[in-house]
């Protein structure tokens, strides 16, 4: 496979295994040693790099990033976000002392470039998916905040010139229509969106894979349509889009993105990939299904809509036919009453023990729909429904909703594992029940909040 795009401002061109890393290219082909593998699972940032295209700048994770997703696109590593004269965060690095091992110091500086270039002042965020092993954040935030203001390197209008004539080499679907023709000649090849969960595959599981089709190409796949009153999300729309579009929306389920991996992930996440695989710990099904969300399905011309909850039938097994495609999802644009919970280990760029979603609609004091689900909880993401039952034509009260959160026993079944036992699973989802009771009183509940 022949791929094109701008490395540190020099256009090259590589032949390439479909699913050869960003990474291993960057070091072991091109001696670029800057960038660093730490984890090579998305976790650690250490290495990032900067990426350029005609949606923007952004920071993603080299380690889960295949070549073939960088075709047409603009590359910068450590060794050239310097090239010119040093650029502002790395001269705030140096006289803010933020530069401590080295080994994860080029991640940040990648991280911090992208918050840079976009403008960011949430620095926290920005620089979530970055781990300092020796605690040192405190001088890279103000390193970040002192480099707010310092002029944009050249290099980034030159790539963005490159970027925006750049002819692209591989010979991908360019559209949906592309995509659900060749996917139907094709029904064995591995669909690769954002890769975020496939590159762990080859990384981890040195899996490798004879046919594969990228969508990063299917322009209208990346599409978000704003109708009166729905939102349609093509499958192709990354995390970090859906958090920009829920933060108008939906903020309480914007707000549980934002703990969705890390910048660098949500930059290559997809809203398809995180339905299509079906994960019980995925976090966009429960609020999906909360909102009554329908998941829209292709196979050649033929297209069908279901309700989102019946995509997932059991662990590992979605109601997707053999060459049928994730085309997109459609929510409701309004539901205030949604919220949604993400309980992890960690608070940032962890995968949740549990995740719940309520939309309970009251009027007059009576409970008129309730639609709870959860992750987490069951082999798939699923409605509650015995809690359900209990909440509707219900006075909206406190013992209504302890006979919702004790029918959750009826519904969910929790597993013990490493991120949380049964035990712990069931408490903490009674416990979201009582906290959406609580938030909707006004009561105020104790939460952790970073500030920027
Ligand atoms: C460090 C890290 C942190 C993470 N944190 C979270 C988290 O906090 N919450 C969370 O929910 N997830 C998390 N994930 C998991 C992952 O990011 C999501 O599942 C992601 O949304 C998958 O999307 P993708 O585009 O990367 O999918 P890919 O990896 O490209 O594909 C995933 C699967 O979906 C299939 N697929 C993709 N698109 C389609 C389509 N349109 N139609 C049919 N099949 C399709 C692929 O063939 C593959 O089987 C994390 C992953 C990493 C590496
Ligand atoms: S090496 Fe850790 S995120 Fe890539
Ligand atoms: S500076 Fe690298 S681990 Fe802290």
């Amino acid at each position: 496979m022949e791929v094109s795009f701008l490395l540190n401002g020099e256009a090259v061109q590589v032949s390439t295994h479909p699913t050869a890393t960003l990474l291993d290219w960057l070091r072991e082909a091109r001696g670029l040693t800057g960038t660093k593998e730490g984890c090579n699972e998305g976790d650690c940032g250490a290495c990032s790099v900067v990426v350029q295209d005609i949606d923007g700048v952004r920071a993603v994770n080299a380690c889960i990033l295949f070549l073939p997703q960088i075709d047409g696109k603009a590359i910068r590593t450590v060794e050239g976000i310097g090239s010119d004269t040093l650029h502002p965060v790395q001269e705030a690095m140096i006289t803010h002392h933020g530069s401590q091992c080295g080994f994860c110091t080029p991640g940040f500086i990648a991280s911090m470039v992208a918050g840079h270039a976009n403008g960011r002042r949430d620095h926290d965020t920005v620089l979530a998916g970055n781990l300092c092993r020796c605690t040192g954040y405190a001088p890279i935030i103000r390193a970040a905040q002192a480099a707010e203001d310092g002029a944009q390197p050249a290099w980034l209008a030159r790539d963005a010139a490159w970027v925006a004539t750049a002819q692209k080499s591989i010979h991908a679907p360019q559209n949906s229509d592309e995509l659900a023709t060749l996917y139907a000649a094709k029904p064995d090849a591995l669909l690769i969106a954002g890769a975020t969960d496939i590159g762990l595959w080859v990384t981890k599981q040195l899996r490798d894979f004879d046919e594969v089709i990228f969508l990063n190409q299917c322009a209208d796949l990346a599409d978000v349509q704003l109708g009166q009153d729905e939102i349609c999300l093509g499958a192709m729309v990354s995390m970090a889009r859906v958090h920009q579009v829920m933060a108008q929306y939906h903020p309480s389920y914007a707000e549980m993105i934002r703990r969705y991996g890390s910048e660098q992930v949500r930059n290559a996440a997809t809203i398809g990939g995180n339905i299509a695989n079906g994960s019980p710990i995925g976090d966009n099904p429960p609020a999906l299904i909360a909102l009554g969300a329908r998941l829209h399905l292709r196979k050649g011309d033929a297209r069908r809509e279901i309700a989102i909850e019946d995509f997932f039938i059991d662990y590992g097994q979605q109601d997707r036919a053999s060459g049928e495609f994730v085309e997109a999802v459609t929510l409701p644009k309004s539901a205030p009453d949604l919220r949604c919970y993400k309980l992890s280990k960690r608070f940032d760029q962890d995968i949740s023990a549990v995740c719940g979603a309520f939309n309970v609609v009251v009027k007059n004091g009576i409970i008129q729909d309730a639609r709870l689900a959860f992750g987490g909880m069951a082999g798939t993401p699923k409605l509650a429904r015995a809690a359900m039952a209990a909440l509707i034509d219900q006075p909206w009260g406190e013992a209504t909703i302890a006979a919702a959160a004790a029918a959750l026993v009826d519904d969910f079944t929790p597993l013990s594992d490493m991120r949380a036992s049964a035990a712990y699973r069931m408490a903490a989802a009674q416990g979201m029940m009582w906290r959406y009771y609580a938030e909707r009183q006004g009561t105020p509940v104790s939460v952790l909040e970073v500030t920027p």
